[in-house]
């Protein structure tokens, strides 16, 4: 999968190179690229901003070194003819990024992310790019953050997990939270006492039968108590019978 980032903070996309993902990278699952904005302009104190028309606080995001840097990226995309790259751009204002997103971008052969700050990006780069890549915003959750960047960390961490290889065994990815509409079990190791503290017994006993009831009584619980909204968009042909006695 290919993926660029368009951002002034270049450097805070340098924890891509760690762990999981770093480690992909360097194996050749995930080709990512991080460009400087700030390269794009073409004036001596390169800059990516202006006041707003219609006045208000803070400054908004020029177009020209967007225009400059994102239709290189359209022109050097890998997606066949015919189809668009995706571009996330992230924002407190676009569709929330959830599991199930995450697995439908991991899919995609190429994404690329505008990274804005300040008051945001010049609503018309989103319109021009909307002819070169299909546009989403999306955001990581109701709140505020002072720009795209840790976003994306979390977006790319996300996505680039689900690629097939980058998560050594695969089977990992299917009891955690959110892979069924639930939060994921608590998990133990050893000792089997500690502080005063023990294992739930049935875990020790390898009856896979009772550990699974267990771990799904837990899973609803938790879910219950942490989560309601979950619970309630259950498909509830997703419960057996079991689940309704828990
Ligand atoms: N930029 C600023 N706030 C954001 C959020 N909540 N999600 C994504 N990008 C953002």
């Amino acid at each position: 999968m290919r993926i660029d980032v368009v951002s002034i903070f270049p450097e805070y996309l340098a924890a891509l190179d760690l762990s999981l993902i770093g480690k992909a990278r360097r194996d050749g699952l995930l080709d990512l690229r991080v460009q400087d904005l700030r390269e794009r302009t073409t004036d001596r104190h390169h800059t990516v901003d202006d006041t707003p028309y219609g006045g208000g606080a803070g400054m908004v995001m020029k177009p020209e070194p967007w225009a400059a840097a994102l239709s290189e990226i359209a022109e050097a995309s890998p997606v066949p003819a015919g189809r668009k790259p995706l571009l996330i751009v992230p924002s407190p204002a676009g569709a929330v990024f959830t599991q199930r997103m995450a697995h439908e971008l991991a899919e995609e052969p190429h994404l690329a992310f505008a990274c804005g700050r300040y008051e945001g990006i010049d609503e018309r780069v989103l319109e021009w790019a909307a002819e070169r890549f299909e546009v989403r915003p999306v955001s990581l959750g109701d709140y505020v953050l002072n720009g795209g960047e840790v976003a994306v960390l979390a977006m790319v961490e996300a996505i680039g997990r689900l690629v097939p290889g980058v998560v050594g065994n695969p089977e990992s990815l299917v009891e955690e939270s959110h892979s069924d509409g639930l939060l994921e079990y608590p998990v133990y190791t050893k000792p089997a006492v500690w502080e005063g503290r023990a294992v739930p017994e049935v875990l020790l006993g390898g009856n896979h039968g009772k550990i699974a009831r267990h771990r799904r009584n837990e899973q609803l619980r938790r879910t219950a108590a942490r989560r309601p909204d979950l619970i309630l968009a259950l498909d509830p042909a997703t419960l057996n019978a079991k689940d309704r006695d828990t």
